[in-house]
């Protein structure tokens, strides 16, 4: 059989969580490098995940060695540009994790640097592979919403900000706050779920204040807290957005919040179509109410591992060259999105796309 030669870069969290867990388990593919900065990190991971060959702590090793074929970027956000681009310059296949990267037009340069190499570069934008939204999407493309007209989502947790202090509350390093780590997955999945649509103005505020003063912000636990700087560290993110969207389909109206003085996480999206309606409790399973029957459906379905699913499916890209769901193009309009929200939230007005 066939293996793909893969090289992992950025042995954190999201490495050991998902993407290591999901490539052991497949029999195409080998590992050859695990690499990162802190060389521990890479040993690690290693010693958790046999299927990792060797750890090194520059990725232009890999780079330069010619059996590797495609990259895994997995590291803060701010780097998978440079990452990106140089993996494509010497010819591989990229996986890069969400968001693209930190702004629209850094974004934009990898997606045509993939054109130009000819290459596959996909974004972990993974919810598109959870079974709750494939079954929804395949819905919307049957017609069980008829015409849906809004769609309003809800991403707020009680005491969420990940390591405060460090990369993902600096916006040089992140691109944001809960607006781009979180609002990434759900305005995107929403963008796919109602099978693209045109972007025509939107309005959005920001805000920064449950962790303004970094050392009085009170939490029972961390995601990241081993990358917490709370003493010479920067947050200067968003802890709380909300927006709303006119697109040439549903508008779109959304609150997310990494911490708010409200216990409920509250974690859904709305879809509301003048034939039926749903409601996806994200990361979960989803209720359908048909306008005809007027009852509530809540199909029974197993759902497989969504990072398993990506990767094998960015594999098979690898080997097919044909691009998926997950191409770099596919996911520009959510990072246009994105981009277009924090600017309004800058200028206080709205942004006509
Ligand atoms: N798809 C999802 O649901 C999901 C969930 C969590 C995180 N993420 C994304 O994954 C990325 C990583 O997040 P994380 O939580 O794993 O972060 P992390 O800080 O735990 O891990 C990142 C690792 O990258 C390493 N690194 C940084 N620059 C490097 C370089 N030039 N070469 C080699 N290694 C380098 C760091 O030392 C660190 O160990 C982020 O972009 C984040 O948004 C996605």
């Amino acid at each position: 059989m066939k293996k793909t030669v893969l090289a992992i870069i950025g042995c954190g969290r999201i490495a050991n969580n998902a993407h290591l867990p999901a490539l052991s388990k497949m029999e195409n593919v080998r590992v050859k490098y695990g690499c990162d900065l802190l060389i521990e990190k890479a040993n690690a991971l290693k010693e958790k995940f046999p299927i990792i060959e060797e750890t090194i702590t520059d990725y232009k090793v890999a780079l330069a060695d010619p059996e590797v074929e495609a990259v895994f970027v997995l590291t803060p956000n701010y780097a998978h540009y440079t990452v990106t681009m140089d993996a494509l310059r010497a010819g591989k296949h990229v996986m890069c994790e969400k968001p693209i990267t930190v702004n629209y037009a850094l974004s934009c340069e990898m997606a045509e640097e993939a054109r130009k190499q000819n290459k596959i570069l996909n974004i972990g934008v993974c919810n598109r592979y959870h079974r709750s939204v494939e079954m929804l999407e395949q819905m919307v493309r049957e017609g069980k919403f008829g015409n849906i007209y809004h769609v309003y989502c809800s991403f707020r947790s009680f005491r969420s900000i990940p390591g405060l202090g460090g990369a993902f509350t600096d916006k040089a390093q992140s691109g944001g706050g809960v607006l781009i780590d979180w609002g990434v997955h759900f305005l995107d999945l929403i963008l796919y779920v109602l099978g693209g649509a045109k972007l025509q103005n939107l309005t959005c505020d920001t805000y920064c204040e449950m962790a303004k003063d970094m050392k009085a912000y009170k939490y029972k636990s961390m995601w990241a807290e081993d990358t917490k700087d709370v003493e010479n560290g920067v947050n200067d993110v968003d802890d709380f957005v909300t927006g709303y969207i006119r697109t040439d389909k549903a508008s779109i109206s959304f609150n997310g919040a990494w911490a708010q003085n409200l216990k409920k996480n509250e974690m859904f999206i709305d879809f509301l179509g003048d034939q039926g309606g749903a409601r996806l409790d994200y990361g979960k399973k989803f209720v359908y109410v048909s306008g005809e029957t007027l009852e509530e459906e809540a199909p029974e379905y197993e759902i497989p591992n969504m990072y398993f699913c990506e990767d094998e499916d960015f594999i098979k890209s690898v080997n097919s060259g044909e691009k998926n769901r997950n191409y770099i193009d596919n996911i520009l309009e959510s990072a246009k999105l994105l981009d277009a929200l924090y600017q309004s939230a800058e200028v206080k007005k709205e942004i006509v796309l």
